[in-house]
């Protein structure tokens, strides 16, 4: 990114929401670059923690997992070398998608806006992960009742909730109305690090869909 002088943090929380052209130059400009600032400047270590967490539970390496929000395919580098390669990622900037096409590790890669109504039948997926996109001005809490409708009975969905989002948006109130539902039962949820070198944390939140 241009400014790497700013903290990554800044940036973020300087997002509007619902701006999704601002959204869309950020990542732009930041593709070539996300890689490296966001672990070695911010220590961010959300595809770690939301990787490492599915993996505990998902055992069959032939799953079909959605990595929704997959950027430049952090996520995808983790569970591929755990031999996970039946991955699908999504994400709404295609500079961040072309970085992840250059890594091979994807299955297939769509430029997709999670926050309509996503073109996938019900059930289809073994599991969703999400890491680093429920954010400042990126993907709100709504998104996850297509992220339950498309997860298959049994299905994992695993992600993170940066701090100030889980504080801003309805999150609880939407995985209360999921789970009063019985759509879908908590496995784990725990505050962890995230952007370490900035001291940012994170919910993480694992469920298994009904
Ligand atoms: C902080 S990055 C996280 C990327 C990756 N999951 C990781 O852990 O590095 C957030 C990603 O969400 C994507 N994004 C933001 N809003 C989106 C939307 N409405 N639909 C799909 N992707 C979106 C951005 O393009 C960006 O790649």
């Amino acid at each position: 990114m241009k400014n790497t002088k700013r903290m990554i943090s800044t940036i973020y929380e300087s997002l509007h929401a619902k701006d999704l052209d601002e959204l869309e130059d950020v990542y732009k400009n930041w593709a070539s670059d996300y890689d490296n600032d966001v672990i070695n400047l911010a220590g961010y270590v959300g595809h770690l923690i939301t990787s490492d967490l599915l993996l505990k539970y998902l055992n069959n390496a032939e799953a079909k997992v959605l990595d929704a929000g997959c950027g430049t395919g952090l996520v995808g580098e983790v569970l591929f070398k755990n031999n996970f390669h039946n991955i699908e990622g999504v994400d709404f900037s295609q500079e961040m998608l072309d970085i992840a096409k250059q890594k091979q590790i994807y299955k297939s890669l769509k430029l997709v806006d999670l926050t309509k109504k996503l073109d996938y039948e019900d059930d289809f997926f073994d599991a969703v992960i999400c890491a680093g996109t429920f954010t400042c001005g990126h993907v709100g809490p709504e998104a996850l009742y297509e992220m339950v409708r498309i997860t298959k009975e049994g299905g994992l969905i695993c992600f993170t909730v940066r701090k100030q989002e889980w504080e801003a948006s309805p999150y609880i109130r939407i995985i209360n109305d999921i789970e009063k539902t019985d759509s879908w039962i908590k496995l784990e949820h725990n505050t962890c690090d995230y952007n370490v070198k900035e001291g940012v944390s994170c919910q993480l939140c694992l469920y298994q869909v009904n």
